[in-house]
């Protein structure tokens, strides 16, 4: 991917968010509308995969035809909110590895503190989507695809539903060759590191806590 930001416009992702960001949206409801849209997220992030082709023989003829390259693509959901966005991807691609890495944000500091980290082999060989629905100050992010790097990622895309400018600022800085894809570019962050307007805290929107 060449563009370091990518807002998918489409009309059926800006519909589903807006009711996504509607605090009317029940649980149930929110849930359903985030594997919607990230099935719709997960085609423009995959869209400039490596291609080869395959001999194959159709009912008419033979055929040199188009498949994809290389080894199987690298889901890692950042936990827990990351989790909610893997199920649409996974209809998606159904083949992919999945991995997860565990950060949680201070609430004081807002720094990331890893708890847990397990993710597939040979990541050098694989494109990694790293998945997190909101790109907020982006130090999580930023540092999920630091540790990915340590473990051998070289080709990453990162996948969110909203973005922050804050956050896409910081990732540019931090990992410029990491092309991000997502619904919406919001305003700002609040003094609590939450997007504006944004959808509040999805983890508590897709599981049901507060
Ligand atoms: N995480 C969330 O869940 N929401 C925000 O607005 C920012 C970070």
């Amino acid at each position: 991917m060449t563009e370091h930001l990518t807002v998918v416009n489409h009309p059926l992702v800006q519909h589903k968010l807006t009711i996504m960001r509607d605090k009317e949206t029940s649980t149930a409801g929110f849930r359903r509308l985030l594997k919607e849209i990230s099935l719709l997220l997960a085609y423009e992030v995959t869209r400039e995969l490596d291609m080869t082709t395959t001999r194959i023989e159709t009912p008419m003829q033979p055929m040199d035809a188009p498949t994809l390259d290389g080894k199987k693509l690298a889901l890692i959901s950042i936990l827990r909110a990351g989790n909610g966005l893997l199920d649409g991807i996974l209809e998606l691609i159904p083949a992919a590895r999945v991995g997860f890495v565990g950060l949680y944000r201070d609430p004081e500091t807002l720094k990331p503190v890893q708890y847990y980290c397990k993710v597939p082999d040979h990541l050098d060989e694989r494109i990694c989507i790293v998945v997190d629905p909101m790109l907020a100050t982006g130090n999580s992010s930023v540092a999920a695809i630091d540790l990915l790097k340590q473990s051998g990622a070289k080709n990453l895309r990162f996948l969110c539903l909203l973005a922050a400018p804050e956050g896409v600022a910081r990732m540019k800085e931090a990992h410029p060759d990491v092309p991000i894809v997502t619904a919406s570019l919001d305003s700002h962050l609040n003094d609590h590191g939450y997007i504006v307007p944004g959808l509040g805290d999805a983890g508590d929107r897709m599981f049901g806590t507060k």
